[in-house]
């Protein structure tokens, strides 16, 4: 019987074993998930979304408490163009998180990068001109574009080194975003390493819009599929969302995807960067405790469990200190939100903000409990414990149940 482990993703003479651990802001694709996925012979993520929380959390820094008591006399101001990112510092905080997790490394495997565009931190360009190159002089293997067109990503490295060595893709959620990226990567000579196809179902933001149900993955995997053989392009393509089992996995490595991208079952996993607590309320999910809403301010649809903390917090924007989503101009959707409940509710201490989240503050404390369709199926992963808990699964026996299973079978882990 066929299973993911008799298909290898080939980058020149490099052999990997075709599975992807996507990339998980902020911090749930940890450094200790991502050295895993490398070990066994895979590859994974790290993200640089709010790399200086990242930097002070493992590389003891302070650098977003320098940035808050830098631009503490603008709290109260809803004007938050004057809140900058140094760029010294940002260069300096993603290179601690990438070098720190290359240097550990071990195996055959490769670490990449998830990058969002998305992230626009008051000055869109100039920081992502930095996370990319600081990332490759850190020495990472690969960069993953994500959460945004990127259609002037590529020029920003042009002149790096690095541009034409280390791995670079994309992730789409269409064969339009790709014929966008295509065209203009086409311009300096250099097309992506790998394109990453990302359906309705993942997790984090979606790139569709609230009629994501109407979208799904095999389709627009075969579109693409076509538009490449079409084109004469041999660029591996890597389905993303809903992939939950090795079955899954080897139906679209037997109708030629180079490898699949995999999250939601590694949020079950002792290595994976969220709290204790948090990884329960996934793992006891049911599927009415999951939905797409509009409440991040990037604009895109988001997918969490409904008992997220950050549906309906009031907090105050936290610009000062993180501000990743300022647009450039000093604006956030959520600004506009929380100012709007404040002067309808004068003299309330605590307000209620349902449309919007103030999602740096939430990302940064686990308060955005984000999570791909399918979390409903982990408790079937793993075995429920005495006390009503489930029992964690190790980062390796998941990637070795993708990687040997079949017949739709999930291992359960062994017995605690
Ligand atoms: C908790 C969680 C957080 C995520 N965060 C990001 C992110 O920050 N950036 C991104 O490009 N994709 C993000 N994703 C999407 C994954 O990288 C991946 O492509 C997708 O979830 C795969 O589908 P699956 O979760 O059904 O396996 C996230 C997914 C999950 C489950």
């Amino acid at each position: 019987m066929t299973c993911v482990d008799d298909f290898r993703l080939r980058f020149g003479k490099k052999e990997l074993v075709p599975i992807v651990i996507g990339g998980m802001g902020v911090d749930i694709s940890a450094r200790a998930l991502a050295l895993e996925g490398a070990r066994m012979g895979g590859i994974a993520h790290i993200s640089d979304a709010m790399v200086h929380t990242i930097s002070d959390r493992h590389y003891d820094t302070r650098f977003v408490s320098q940035k808050a008591k830098l631009y503490k006399y603008n709290a109260a101001n809803s004007d938050k163009s004057k809140v900058l990112f140094d760029l010294g510092r940002l260069a300096e905080a993603t290179h601690k998180h990438v070098e720190g997790t290359m240097q550990a490394k071990r195996g055959e495997g490769l670490i990449f990068i998830n990058c969002m565009e998305k992230l626009t931190m008051n000055a869109p360009r100039e920081t992502l001109r930095v996370r990319l190159r600081s990332a490759l002089d850190a020495g990472i293997d690969g960069i993953t574009l994500s959460a945004g067109l990127h259609l002037g990503s590529f020029a920003l490295m042009e002149d790096h080194p690095r541009f034409r060595d280390a791995k670079l893709g994309i992730i789409v959620s269409s064969l339009r975003a790709l014929q966008l990226f295509l065209r203009k990567s086409a311009r300096l000579n250099r097309l992506p390493d790998y394109v990453i196809v990302e359906g309705p179902l993942a997790g984090g933001h979606l790139g569709f819009g609230m009629d994501w149900a109407k979208y799904d993955l095999r389709t627009i995997v075969a579109e693409i599929q076509h538009y490449l053989r079409t084109e004469k392009l041999n660029i591996p393509l890597i389905p993303a969302g809903g992939i939950f089992t090795g079955t899954d996995a080897v139906s679209y490595l037997e109708t030629g995807a180079g490898a699949v991208q995999v999250a939601t079952r590694f949020t079950a996993t002792h290595e994976c960067g969220l709290p204790e607590k948090i990884r329960q309320e996934y793992l006891k999910a049911s599927e009415d405790d999951i939905e797409v809403n509009m409440i991040s301010p990037t604009g895109y649809p988001m997918r969490m469990l409904k008992g997220s903390p950050a549906i309906g917090a009031g907090t105050r924007p936290n610009c000062e200190a993180y501000g990743y989503l300022l647009d450039g101009s000093g604006n956030c959707a959520y600004i506009v939100a929380y100012n709007r409940e404040v002067a309808a509710h004068p003299g309330q201490k605590k307000i209620s903000v349902m449309d919007k989240t103030c999602l740096c503050t939430a990302m940064r404390n686990f308060d955005c409990w984000t999570c791909g369709h399918y979390t409903y199926r982990l408790k079937d992963t793993t075995r429920q414990l005495p006390d009503g808990s489930y029992q964690l699964l190790s980062a390796e026996h998941v990637f070795h149940d993708y990687q040997f299973s079949t017949d739709n079978k999930i291992a359960l882990p062994p017995e605690p």
